[in-house]
């Protein structure tokens, strides 16, 4: 039988009663699989790697080593809510890298995005392979592998990049999720008692706020961002529309634009709000969002951000735009 390949007779998890057999179920194969042995995790503290991490700690306690590599392009509060969780909830064995230097030096004046994506993924690997060097008798590597990426990409989650370990680094695979589309995935992880933020977080791409500070990243630009996401978030919240729309961030593009402020003319950067509904990202609309709501996001961004003197709302739709600005 292929492994990689859901059987048809396969029920759908939609119940928490199915979720139940089906963690007990993988709990008996994970332990069946590793026996008292090790098992390297990367965590981002996107919804795939939480639900494995939770799922490996049910199963082998101790034995599981998560590493979680803040890489200085996390929204606010990801890395330290991963921490809270895994290591001070649950208990997890789990190592906090700050590598955010490491990645912010290696991307001062470039530019051009698919070169900021590769430089962002290639340093991953590099730092979780210095990690997975220093740790002792780790014989297996945990991946938070959905359906949809054996369908769309051969098995590679591109975004988790850890496919690119040296030769030398061999580990045997552990996908506990691999034949579970990412809605089953959900129900799993509410069932293992993860918070909802993390289960239903909305797709964040790999390289992270990144892709959403256009051109060479600046600090000053990168906090900015940082500072206005995580606005936008509260005030998305507090409107009841997290819920229901599907992709949501801000962007500071590399331009800055005339302002007035204290009776002085400044040169201040704009903050973009993108905000999609799609059902497979391939194409995309924009909400008609309530004027209240944007202005009072407008309001709070322009009186608590440094750095800013507009605030922009992206109408355009995929095609032509992408969801992402880069
Ligand atoms: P676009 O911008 O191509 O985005 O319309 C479609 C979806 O893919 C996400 N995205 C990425 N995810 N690594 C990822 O893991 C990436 O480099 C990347 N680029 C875009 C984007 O957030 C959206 O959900």
């Amino acid at each position: 039988m292929d492994g990689n390949k859901r059987p048809e007779e396969m029920v759908r998890i939609t119940t928490r009663e199915l979720a139940d057999a089906f963690i007990a179920g993988q709990i008996a194969a994970i332990r069946q699989q590793v026996g008292d042995r090790k098992v390297l995790l990367a965590l981002s503290g996107g919804v795939d790697s939480s639900v494995v991490a939770a799922l490996l700690l049910k199963a082998i306690g101790q034995q599981l080593v998560c590493v979680h590599v803040n890489h200085g392009l996390m929204r606010k509060g990801e890395s330290e809510q991963v921490v809270e969780v895994f290591r001070n909830q649950l208990n997890a064995n789990l190592i906090y890298i700050d590598a955010t230097d490491r990645f912010l030096d290696k991307l001062v004046d470039v530019e051009e995005p698919e070169t900021k994506r590769k430089i962002i993924g290639g340093e991953f690997i590099r730092v979780f392979e210095e990690e997975a060097r220093k740790l002792e008798k780790v014989d297996f590597l945990a991946q938070g592998t959905i359906y949809p990426d054996i369908i769309e990409s051969k098995g590679v989650k591109a975004h988790h990049n850890v496919g690119g370990l040296p030769d030398d680094l061999k580990f045997e695979l552990v996908e506990p999720v691999k034949l579970l589309y990412k809605d089953e995935v959900r129900v799993v992880g509410v069932a293992l008692g993860l918070p909802e933020a993390m289960v239903y977080r909305q797709p964040f791409p790999g390289p992270g706020l990144g892709v959403r500070c256009t051109g060479a990243i600046t600090r000053d630009r990168l906090a900015a961002l940082r500072e206005s996401d995580a606005i936008l978030r509260e005030e998305f919240d507090a409107a009841g529309l997290t819920a229901s729309i599907w992709q949501f961030f801000t962007v500071v593009p590399d331009f800055r634009s005339t302002g007035v402020r204290d009776g002085k003319r400044v040169f201040d950067w704009p903050v973009i709000i993108r905000a999609v509904n799609t059902v497979d990202a391939m194409s995309a609309e924009v909400p008609e969002l309530d004027w209240a709501v944007l202005k009072k996001i407008t309001q709070r961004i322009l009186d608590e951000v440094p750095g800013v003197c507009r605030v922009l709302y992206d109408l355009s739709p995929k095609a032509p735009a992408t969801i992402e600005w880069e």
